[in-house]
């Protein structure tokens, strides 16, 4: 039985991606929750912004979700931890797959009811730098048809699904950043998650 740092390198190394239990503790899950709830409610999460390098800009048509980057140093145990457990999860993929990832990213988001992301890819036309995808879900008890699915694309333009996953506590999606186009459908339903990528320096 491979632990789940092993089952994620598998994915990683074989598919390309990998969706099923996440590295984070259920009541890691729970306290991330609830601190993204909190900074919604004191309205610490803003609109998303897309582009790069001069390009940036909010897209309501793109993107209807709002975020906030967790900071190095947080000073909420909360967030310490999911950097710390993603760090581990890092250190771990560039042992088992010579990944060469130096650094990792991270940010809270919530799509209000309604909000989706267009499909689209993690990988800047003018940056190389984020190698590996990182989705981990915030929401207990997701009934199936609540809507707000990871629709995850094969890289041939042919539209052909590769994996549906709800945005479910516990759940974590990691997918190699320049290979999947995906999408996140609408919700009936506020729908958070800590979002991030493992990136070269
Ligand atoms: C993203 C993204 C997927 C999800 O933030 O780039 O694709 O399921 N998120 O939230
Ligand atoms: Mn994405």
């Amino acid at each position: 039985m491979l632990n789940i740092p092993e089952r994620i390198a598998n994915g990683l190394a074989t598919t390309g991606w990998y969706a099923g239990q996440s590295i984070f503790a259920d009541e890691l899950s729970a306290r991330l929750a609830h601190r993204a709830r909190r900074l919604a409610d004191t309205h610490e999460l803003h609109p998303a912004r897309v582009g790069h390098n001069g390009g940036v800009q909010t897209n309501a048509q793109l993107r209807g979700d709002d975020t906030r980057w967790l900071a190095p140093a947080s000073d909420d145990a909360s967030e310490r931890d999911a950097m710390a457990a993603v760090h581990a999860l890092r250190v771990n993929l560039n042992q088992a797959l010579f990944l060469g990832a130096q650094e990792s990213e991270l940010h809270f988001a919530r799509y209000a009811p309604g909000a989706f992301y267009r499909t689209h890819r993690d990988r800047f036309r003018d940056d190389d730098a984020r190698l590996v995808s990182l989705v981990f879900y915030l929401n207990d008890d997701w009934p199936d048809d609540a809507g707000g699915e990871l629709m995850l694309y094969a890289d041939d333009d042919s539209e052909t699904v590769i994996i549906r996953v709800q945005p479910s506590a516990g759940t974590m999606v990691c997918f190699l950043s320049d290979r999947f186009p995906h999408e996140v459908l609408p919700a009936n339903r506020e729908r958070y998650s800590l979002t991030g990528w493992l990136r070269r320096a």
